[in-house]
């Protein structure tokens, strides 16, 4: 590895879902392992889809197409650096909807052309399991719970493109839990922060909702069971005061919270059985910028004898510094695949972590 460049720079393009978002990142070879975001614009297509209580499809991929090219300028004019500078170049390619996926992969693998970098296509829930490694000093292998809006996953991070699935949903991911609870109670998109807020003012025992999983003798989830009794219970209750949705909120937020932390828990304890001293656990994905739920794993962490790290809020969310900084990762590792094989890569919808 002594023979790499001082310094790793990525231009990183995200389009999977409804953010048309780009970055350039820096990674520095030499003293700290952390790294310098040179610019990270993202444009969230949340107006378009607001009305609607979440992402359509044929939108998303229609807004992405003209926004793209001004986005990835925005990022380099920002960055102050020219294509020259780049030492590679890495797009998303799934999973997501494939629409989208299609638009930032097919740019990426352009721009890797044209300018003759190295390409490296990217798997979403990667750059959501490294990202805590931009800013933190964290090591493999380490236990990673991922929560966002359309995954829930246990997975033990063995090393750069090994990951061990170790439990994950059933039906609903815990994000999609907080968007339908909050749409259902005509709370605006997107639900997640919307729920925590009105959860805050709640009190969280007046409902008496399930915990689905809780207890048994897996490494799963399951939410969909949790949107039902949530959507009884706020019948009965109707017509709903804001005390009301404050209440329903705090309830959903704590049943979440409680599934989370008995999976969580039984996770630990079985990735420290297998992996002995190592003792740090991420939580990645849009749900982790939740307070009460990072509040209540860092407590479970405490018990366990684990080390809770996290991204800063605005690197929980989908962006493009995620994906520019898994370029930087494999380039670094001298794991970057043939340019051959990458500009082949295909937009895939579906693309779980453990099939890198
Ligand atoms: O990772 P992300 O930006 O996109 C996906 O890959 O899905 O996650 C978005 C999800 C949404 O479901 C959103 O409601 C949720 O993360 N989210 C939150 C919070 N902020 C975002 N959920 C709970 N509490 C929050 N503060
Ligand atoms: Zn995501």
């Amino acid at each position: 590895m002594d023979n790499l460049p001082k310094t790793i720079t990525f231009l990183g393009i995200e389009t999977r879902c409804d953010e048309t978002a780009a970055s350039v990142v820096q990674f520095s070879n030499h003293g700290s392992s952390s790294a310098n975001i040179l610019s990270n614009i993202v444009f969230s297509q949340i107006d378009t889809h607001a009305p609607y209580g979440g992402v359509v499809p044929e939108l998303a991929a229609r807004q992405h197409l003209p926004l793209i090219s001004g986005i990835i300028r925005e990022a380099i004019a920002t960055s102050g650096l020219s294509p020259q500078d780049f030492d590679g170049i890495a797009a998303t390619a799934g999973p997501g909807l494939i629409g989208g996926v299609m638009i930032g992969l097919t740019t990426g693998k352009a721009l890797a052309s044209a300018w003759e970098k190295p390409f490296l296509p990217i798997n979403h829930l990667e750059a959501h399991a490294l990202t805590a490694r931009m800013s933190e000093d964290v090591t493999f292998p380490y236990l990673l719970l991922l929560v966002s809006g359309g995954h829930c996953q246990l997975i033990s991070v063995l090393g750069l493109g090994q990951y061990e699935l170790l439990g994950q949903t059933l039906d609903d991911a815990v994000g999609e839990a907080f968007d339908k609870t909050a749409k259902f109670l005509g709370l605006p998109y997107p639900g997640g922060p919307q729920v925590e807020a009105a959860a805050r003012l709640g009190d969280p025992s007046r409902f008496n909702l399930p915990r689905p999983m809780f207890g048994q003798n897996n490494l799963d989830f399951s939410f969909s069971g949790l949107k039902t009794a949530l959507q009884q219970a706020a019948e009965k209750a109707a017509p709903l005061t804001q005390n009301d949705i404050n209440d329903l909120c705090a309830g959903v937020q704590d049943s979440i919270i409680a599934c989370l932390a008995d999976r969580t828990g039984r996770a630990m304890q079985a990735f420290r059985s297998r992996h002995g001293s190592h003792k740090q656990f991420v939580v990645a994905g849009g749900v982790a910028a939740n307070m009460a739920i990072r509040a209540q794993l860092s407590e479970l962490a405490m018990q366990h004898d684990m080390e809770l790290k996290v991204a800063p809020m605005a690197l929980c969310t989908d962006n493009a510094a995620m994906v520019a900084w898994v370029g930087c990762e494999y380039m670094r590792a001298g794991k970057m695949p043939e340019q051959n094989e990458a500009l082949k890569h295909e937009a895939r919808a579906r693309w779980p972590l453990d099939r890198l």
